[in-house]
């Protein structure tokens, strides 16, 4: 009596959380144009590429692996949700639209967040232990954010002798 009543339960939450999986209150987030290059425009070495890419990519790009599990509400809600907010924050797939001056501080952001280790969200590489980020690959990440900063600041400068301002 008790196992049916239990197991009725569980299938009415299941129903409900498969109808809710419909419903986005974000917006669509899955359905965006995946686009070209991450980072584009930049200059990166491979292996600085696939730390970006693999552990910040899902959240900071318009290629975000979608795992099985991430379509059933309410967990889907919470997903989707950290993907908005995250592209809206800081979204690989646009850099080579962003200005010079927002590129540096982007590239300021990225040491910061990853140097105090607020980046890649400690909830998230719980879930996904391969995504953590190693103290070998936090110092590369650091080294090319400094590089490039460099690099987009003295082009930009050139750029402003050449237009004489
Ligand atoms: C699970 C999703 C997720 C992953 C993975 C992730 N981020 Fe974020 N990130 C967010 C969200 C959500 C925000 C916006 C809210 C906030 O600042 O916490 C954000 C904000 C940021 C910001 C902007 C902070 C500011 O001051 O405005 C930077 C920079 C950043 N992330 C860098 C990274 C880097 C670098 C990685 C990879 C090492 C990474 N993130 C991985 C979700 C993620």
């Amino acid at each position: 009596m008790v196992g049916k009543i239990t197991t009725g339960f569980a299938g009415a939450v299941f129903a409900a959380a498969l109808g809710l999986s419909f419903v986005h209150p974000w917006g669509d987030v899955r359905n965006v144009d995946a686009g070209g290059e991450l980072l584009g425009g930049s200059e990166i070495s491979p292996g600085v590429r696939q730390v970006l890419e693999q552990k910040c990519g899902d959240c900071h790009s318009n290629r975000t692996h979608w795992p099985v599990y991430s379509r059933l509400a309410p967990g889907s809600w919470v997903m989707e949700h950290d993907v908005s907010d995250g592209r809206q924050a800081l979204n690989f797939s646009r850099w080579q639209k962003m200005r010079a001056d927002q590129q540096i501080e982007a590239l300021s952001r990225i040491a910061a967040e990853i140097r105090s280790e607020e980046m890649p969200p400690t909830a998230y590489t719980m879930m996904h232990p391969t995504r953590h980020i190693s103290d070998a690959e936090k110092q590369a990440v650091a080294a090319w954010a400094r590089a490039e900063r460099r690099r987009v600041r003295a082009a930009m400068e050139g750029q402003k002798e050449k237009s004489g301002q």
